[in-house]
């Protein structure tokens, strides 16, 4: 086997206050909402996902989405994200000054009408619309593919119906598409040929890999997505996240627990680890939980101990 080739830099796109609290047990203030968006423009994540433009009785979390995204310091190197569904979180976001709505849909229609109540057609005609009235605006259109890589309800989605839906996006207008596994039903394999075949297939389109780590796979998936030509990928700091309608779902590969892999291999993300690290290590107080991640326990492989005291070799 030969030597995989790593791209030059790998993209880091923070996710925690938008999937990271989607599923919250707890509200977060809106100010702490914008204070941590405002720390994490300084730690060198290229996307920040600041919201959701969603209905606030399918997410009552984000009900304060217009304020957050309102209320952000903006950093001229940071692309700021919104998810929306619909047309209507479409205008809003753009409203609100947001780089770039992520429309999600899912391959999987049992799933995409637990979430969004839609039929794949209509989530497909409001993006028709929502491509419509985006056209006079800078912003960019992401298009997400929730369960690409398998439904809760469904089980396996067929890699050819996950390839024709971002077809569909990219014939539609949409600039970039991203693959999420959102129960952590992938496995290295399978994202390494579904990298493979996108690639194949698009070229150089923008992809985003969004892993979660429901299985404990994330990390592993990241790597094969890696080794296959990805260079984009969401996580979420501590590992919060989870879709509310997806059972089972749990958190996003953990933002500095990837940040270290990748540091460790070699791999620049342009990210600041310490910074990452401290805001981690920030946020059980803030939620009132501890989190998944682990360099935020840990501690990096680099961070060594003091030799116990009084060593020495046993006698022969
Ligand atoms: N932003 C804010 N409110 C919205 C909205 C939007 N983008 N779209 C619809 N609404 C409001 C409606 O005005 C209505 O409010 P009302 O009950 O006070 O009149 C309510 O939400 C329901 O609207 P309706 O058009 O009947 O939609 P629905 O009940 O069929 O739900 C969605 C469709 C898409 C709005 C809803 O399912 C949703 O927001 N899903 C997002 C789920 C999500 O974020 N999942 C996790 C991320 S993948
Ligand atoms: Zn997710």
């Amino acid at each position: 086997m030969s030597r995989a080739e790593f791209p030059a830099r790998v993209y880091i796109q923070e996710v925690v206050t938008r999937d990271g609290l989607q599923i919250e047990p707890r509200f977060l203030p809106t100010a702490d909402k914008i204070a941590l968006i405002d720390a994490l423009s300084d730690t060198g994540v290229a996307k920040i996902e600041v919201t959701s433009f969603v209905s606030p009785k399918a997410v009552p979390n984000l009900a304060d989405a217009v304020d957050v995204a309102r209320g952000i310091r903006r950093n001229p190197a940071v692309t700021y994200v919104a998810l929306v569904p619909n047309l209507r979180g479409a205008e809003a976001a753009l409203d609100a000054g947001m780089d770039e709505l992520n429309l999600v849909m899912s391959a999987s229609e049992t799933h995409n009408l637990a979430n969004m109540r839609m039929t794949p057609e209509q989530s497909l005609d409001g993006f028709r619309a929502i491509v419509g009235v985006a056209a006079g605006s800078p912003a960019r259109l992401n298009g997400s593919i929730a369960t690409a890589f398998g439904c809760p309800f469904e089980g396996a989605q067929p890699e050819e119906k996950v390839l024709a839906l971002a077809e569909s996006y990219l014939a539609l207008g949409l600039h970039s598409v991203t693959l999420a596994d959102t129960t952590g039903m992938a496995n290295p394999r399978q994202v390494a040929r579904l990298v493979a075949a996108f690639r194949a297939r698009f070229g150089d389109v923008p992809l985003t890999l969004h892993f979660h780590n429901t299985r404990g796979m994330g990390l592993a998936n990241a790597l094969a997505a890696l080794e296959a030509g990805a260079e984009r990928f969401d996580a979420s700091l501590g590992g919060l996240g989870g879709c509310p309608f997806a059972p089972g779902a749990t958190g996003n590969v953990v933002t500095e627990d990837l940040v270290h892999m990748l540091e460790e291999m070699g791999v620049p993300t342009g990210v600041d680890l310490a910074r990452l690290l401290d805001l981690a290590r920030g946020l059980p107080a803030l939620i009132g939980h501890d989190i998944p991640g682990q360099v935020a326990k840990a501690g990096r492989s680099g961070d060594l101990h003091a030799a116990p005291v009084g060593l020495r070799r046993a006698a022969v």
